[in-house]
């Protein structure tokens, strides 16, 4: 089972992410723990051009292309073999932050981006992402608490708006597929809802 977390900045993603991992790991449930922009060794500096504010300004295309070779590059060290091994992956964002970011939020054509992702992927798609929705101005002033903007956070509340409402229209379109949840709730009632939802989709292994 695939499982991915989206959402924008600062709405607590890596946080369940990693709270439904350890649960996993407490059911006995071999787990695996991953994350975009940067989960293997290349990705980290693939991630590290990507985010860092000296970079500048990026073509939106090139920057597409730099978030669909990480990717391409994690599904093909990372997530596919620990499916194959029988894991449950858990990934902190995948394709869908590269059609809100770089299709909305860099105003690239969706269908493009799309295609760009699912090549890169070799078309895998998860079975269950978990959507934190939140305000930007909310996110951000949490995001930015913690660290100095990165080169996507610097971006206009605008900019953040267009990726919220794509993330939602994303999750709107395949609900089956999704679980949204908003991120401003208290953090447990969040934990909670998404272990019931991964809980039904793994039938007798977890009590
Ligand atoms: P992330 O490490 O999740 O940062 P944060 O913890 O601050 O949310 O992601 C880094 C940034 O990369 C984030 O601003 C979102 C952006 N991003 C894209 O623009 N496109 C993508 O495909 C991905 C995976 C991330």
């Amino acid at each position: 089972m695939f499982v991915a977390f989206e959402g924008g900045e600062g709405t607590g993603k890596s946080t369940q992410a990693g709270l439904l991992f350890d649960w996993l790991g407490r059911h006995e449930i071999p787990a695996r723990l991953t994350s975009e922009p940067g989960g293997t060794p290349p990705g980290a500096r693939i991630r590290a051009l990507l985010l860092d504010p000296a970079t500048g300004d990026l073509a939106p295309r090139a920057e597409a292309l730099l978030y669909a070779a990480d990717r391409a590059h994690h599904v093909h060290a990372v997530v596919r073999p620990a499916l194959e091994a029988g894991e449950v992956v858990v990934t902190d964002r995948y394709v869908d932050s590269s059609l809100a970011y770089q299709g909305a939020g860099r105003a690239l054509a969706l269908e493009e981006v799309r295609r760009l992702s699912r090549w890169a992927t070799g078309g895998l798609v998860p079975d269950l992402t978990v959507l934190l929705d939140l305000p930007p101005e909310a996110g951000l002033a949490r995001a930015l608490g913690r660290a100095a903007a990165d080169r996507l956070e610097a971006e206009s509340v605008d900019f953040h708006e267009r990726v919220r409402a794509t993330f939602r229209a994303l999750a709107d379109a395949e609900p089956h597929r999704y679980l949204v949840l908003d991120a401003g709730r208290p953090a447990d009632e969040l934990t909670a809802a998404v272990r019931e939802r991964v809980a039904a989709l793994l039938p007798g292994r977890v009590a």
